[in-house]
């Protein structure tokens, strides 16, 4: 969808869209909008339940005495509860009201309201943001929809007093749009058509943003000894390759060392030979949505010229049972030197994180690492989908992460790490196994594997996205489906505590 800036809120084709707020205080839009049409805004209001509550629409089609197809009214609630947040979502709301209807064009027009917390110009560039994200769609597959069918919303107009400033403020959310719509197309292709060497195909198209990408193919990891990794991998006629991406946004910092994010690139995970039932087994196409995720991250950074030094590192393998799979009870030996009896093969990402993280902080030397990982089914248990688990070893950090979960709306709860956790997943024949004992706790046991990997005096977090990689409904800016979460969250935290000033 087109997104442009101006500053006349003067209607033309299509809908225009203005602002009310709680007790029907209309803005300047909708009051002028009221006085055009011979009050028809007002006795709409009057006629319905629309008070002007938070993301409450209400539309008046084909007004008398205005130039526009209908009048779409968007609630925001009470002013000084109207943050940038608040007017992502209300973009989202505005696209959802409008994506049914037969316009192509829309102009929003955006007033200051007295006491709200946003700059109209910040709230501005937010509503074309959340409406961006909300129109994602992948329909490459549908070849039998009728064109009246799919949504025809193709240009969204916002029109704010200052718009050079909403036009700036938008600049970048643009980029990192696109890359969340990149990492969105990736979790979406079935596992027919994203395996381990076409996602890393899809990752060295980052190199003509100034990336940096290295694909290690197997002799490679072999070479590297990643016997985690490759004792995943090895029931699959797909090779797995492991991606290294380098962004050097900040070549004059003081402190060189990168942040580095690392991605459990499942590209399907049925199990192994400890196989998985047959019900919902689709959804372990996106298993790799960790992966996607630090893809599109490094996109973003790179897109937006982000002043920072930052590495993401994918371990991209498929998980199959064959007569070359591994079996419960193998031992393989891990990059680290660490030795892991596999107890279940399904508890795959795992194997592929030690491996993925270790090799990450040898060859880069990061003094931050955060992964990202669909780990464990436990975590939806605990958290359902409306946020993911964060794991940390260090409070500030983690204290850093859920911030920007917050700012971003990609939201994260800590969960616990321990010693006696840890005890857990102690191995009666190798230095430990990946699961736990017990029943219990199962996505801290996850974490505690990784934790396993990070080197000493290394700062590292664990998200465990499991519950909102795939949106099972609509939310603000995500349309049911690959979520592309992660890349608001981690892009935001990026911004707020890795960027040089200059
Ligand atoms: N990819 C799954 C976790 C998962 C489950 C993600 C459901 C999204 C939705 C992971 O590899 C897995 O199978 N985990 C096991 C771990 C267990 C064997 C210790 C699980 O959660 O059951
Ligand atoms: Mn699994
Ligand atoms: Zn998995």
């Amino acid at each position: 969808m087109r997104i442009d800036f101006t500053a006349s809120a003067a209607p033309r084709a299509g809908a225009i869209v203005a602002l009310v707020a709680d007790g029907k205080t209309l803005s300047q839009t909708a009051q002028r909008l009221d006085r055009d049409s011979s009050g028809a805004v007002k006795r709409a209001i009057n006629a319905s339940k629309f008070k002007g509550g938070k993301d409450q629409t209400l539309a008046i089609v084909a007004p008398r005495g205005v130039r526009c197809s209908r009048i779409l009214l968007v609630g925001i609630g009470k002013p000084d509860g109207y943050d940038a947040l608040a007017a992502f979502g209300a973009g989202s709301t505005i696209y959802a009201a409008l994506a049914g209807t037969a316009d192509t064009a829309a102009l929003v027009s955006v007033d200051a309201f007295p006491g709200m917390k946003v700059e109209p110009a910040e709230a501005a560039a937010q509503i074309a943001y959340g409406a961006q994200l909300r129109s994602y769609r992948f329909d490459k597959y549908r070849t039998k929809e009728k064109p009246e069918d799919k949504p025809t919303l193709a240009a969204l107009t916002v029109a704010v007093r200052n718009d050079r400033a909403a036009r700036a403020a938008y600049a970048p959310l643009g980029r990192v749009a696109e890359a969340i719509f990149f990492t969105r197309d990736l979790v979406s292709e079935p596992a027919n058509i994203i395996n381990p060497k076409t996602l890393a195909d899809q990752a060295r198209t980052l190199t003509k943003l100034g990336v940096k990408v290295e694909v290690l193919d197997r002799p490679k990891i072999e070479k590297l000894k990643m016997g985690a990794l490759l004792g995943v991998a090895q029931g699959s006629e797909n090779e797995p390759r492991v991606v290294a991406m380098r962004w050097d946004g900040a070549r004059r910092a003081k402190d060189k060392r990168p942040v580095a994010f690392v991605g459990k690139g499942v590209t399907f995970d049925t199990g192994g030979i400890s196989i998985k039932p047959a019900a919902s087994m689709e959804d372990m196409k996106w298993d790799m949505a960790g992966a996607g995720a630090v893809i599109g991250l490094m996109r973003a950074l790179a897109a937006r010229k982000a002043k920072v030094n930052a590495v993401g590192v994918v371990g991209l393998v498929e998980n199959m049972p064959s007569a070359t799979a591994q079996r419960p009870g193998d031992v393989v030996r891990t990059m680290s030197g660490q030795t892991v009896e596999v107890i279940n093969t399904d508890a795959e990402g795992r194997l592929v994180l030690g491996d993925a993280v270790w090799y990450c902080q040898k060859q880069f030397k990061p003094h931050t690492v955060v992964d990202l990982a669909t780990l464990t089914g436990a975590i939806i248990v605990a958290l359902g989908h409306e946020q993911a688990g964060v794991f940390a070893n260090e409070d500030a950090l983690a204290d850093k992460l859920i911030a920007a979960g917050k700012a971003s709306g990609e939201n994260l709860w800590r969960m616990p790490l321990g010693e006696a956790y840890d005890k857990d997943i102690n191995s009666d024949i190798a230095d430990m196994k990946n699961v736990g004992s017990g029943r219990g706790a199962g996505s801290t046991a996850g974490a505690q594997f990784i934790k396993r990997f990070i080197q000493d005096g290394v700062k590292w977090a664990h998200l465990d996205i499991a519950g909102v990689a795939w949106a099972t409904k609509d939310r603000p800016g995500v349309p049911k489906g690959a979520s592309g979460f992660g890349i608001r969250l981690l892009d935001r935290y990026v911004a707020d505590n890795c960027e040089i000033k200059v």
